[in-house]
């Protein structure tokens, strides 16, 4: 019997590897995810060998562009938020991990895949939702759901009891929970877990507080073809490093912090802190030029169909047809979104001072309060308002 684990080389992922070949007395094939979360890969690849992974049952991938390209640049042509609020950063990258892991299950011929989310959150789900969809017959194991590890200190005492380093820092609670990628880093937990209370200081790792941020604006330019960005400042860059360089410009200036407290697809509030730099500053590019570029009926049909779209990625069916109907949609609609916009960045803020486009459909001689020239027959709006007041004015009659 062979499982693929989903394996970062912390702690938790570690014991469940030993836990994993202990409860099942099976062979463990760990894959770690290179998503652009920052950090190095290779002490991962130690950890597993020292744990006894042979060594061609390692896997570590570099998956960012895949990642940047196939997933966050087409969720950022609906501009999903969950909530309104949410950038998706945690929920976007599962179902890529979830796809890896069922391609090398095929590879090494597992009959299992495994990993690290807890019973009570919507990672499982997500995690989960991804293996069956592509491998209908898998068999799942999620250990935190079966053992009886049931606090930090049981899961020391596992480690320690198994010869697994414990990291000095781990030995204590550790303060919150995270989760990153090129897209965001999110907290949860522990010193978060009461809403009421600030999130403290040290729980954000890659923005600087926006009070401390320069006090000089910065003016970026992001360039844009059939929906997604291609360079900056006339750079021509491939998605995931476009989508580093905006992380470096949200992080030098404190964009894209975001507090909140969401509901999980599992029915509970959950209270989190994320941090979307270079992706806040995105999703604002993504908006102004499609303001330009997008008919207002296909515009407004994009924003009805959003909320159903990020729930779906939430709640993770990445893999459903309903996804891809509404994908075929929202790619349908970016043919001609192109063009260029530019964006002044200002502690904390992201504010949009100009957009310009081959494509556009904003005609200055149309809307100018000048003389227009005869572009715009202004006697042919009473007509217009009249028909649209006909019914309020029948309503008014019989009513007032
Ligand atoms: N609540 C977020 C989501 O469901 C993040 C979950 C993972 N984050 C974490 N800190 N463990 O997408
Ligand atoms: C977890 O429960 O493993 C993290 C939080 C979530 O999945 O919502």
């Amino acid at each position: 019997k062979r499982v693929v684990l989903a394996y970062s080389g912390g702690l938790d992922t570690s014991v469940i590897l030993k836990w994993l070949r202990e409860t099942y007395d099976c062979e463990v094939v760990t894959f770690t995810a290179d998503l652009g979360q920052g950090e190095e890969l290779e002490p991962a690849r130690a950890k597993a060998e020292l744990m006894g992974v042979k060594p061609e049952h390692i896997f570590i991938d570099d998956l960012r562009e895949e990642f940047v390209r196939d997933y966050v640049f087409p969720m950022m042509r609906a501009n999903a938020h969950y909530e309104g609020l949410y950038l998706l950063g945690t929920s976007i990258a599962r179902p890529l991990i979830a796809k890896r892991q069922i391609e090398i299950a095929r590879m090494v011929g597992a009959d299992a895949v495994s990993h690290g989310a807890t019973g009570k959150g919507n990672d499982q789900v997500r995690f989960e939702l991804g293996y069956y969809a592509l491998a209908p017959d898998i068999k799942v194991i999620a250990p935190w759901r079966e053992w009886d590890l049931t606090s930090r200190t049981k899961l020391i005492e596992y480690a320690e009891a198994h010869q697994i380093p414990v990291p000095k820092d781990k030995r204590g609670e550790s303060p919150f929970s995270t989760d990153a990628n090129l897209l965001h880093t999110s907290s949860e937990g522990k010193v978060l877990e009461d809403p009421g209370a600030e999130v403290p200081d040290y729980v954000y790792s890659r923005t600087v507080n926006p009070e401390d941020a320069p006090d000089t604006p910065e003016v970026i330019e992001i360039g844009f073809e059939a929906g997604d960005g291609v360079s900056i400042n006339g750079q021509p860059l491939s998605p995931a490093n476009l989508l580093a360089s905006l992380n470096d410009y949200g992080r030098r200036h404190g964009i894209g912090r975001l507090d909140l407290v969401e509901n999980r697809f599992v029915g509970m509030k959950s209270r989190g802190m994320y941090e979307t730099p270079g992706g806040t500053i995105y999703a604002a590019a993504h908006r102004a030029i499609e303001q330009l570029t997008l008919d207002r009926g296909a515009a407004h049909l994009k924003d009805e169909l959003m909320p159903r779209y990020a729930e779906l990625i939430y709640n993770g069916f990445w893999f459903s047809p309903e996804r891809e109907m509404l994908q075929a949609a929202i790619d349908h609609s970016q043919a001609k979104v192109a063009g260029s916009v530019r964006l002044k960045l200002y502690k904390g803020g992201v504010h949009v001072i100009g957009r310009t486009s081959p494509n556009s459909l904003y005609s200055e001689k149309v809307v100018t309060f000048e003389d227009d020239a005869g572009a715009y027959d202004q006697r042919d709006a009473a007509g217009f308002i009249k028909l649209n007041a006909l019914r309020l004015r029948l309503l008014g009659r019989r009513d007032i």
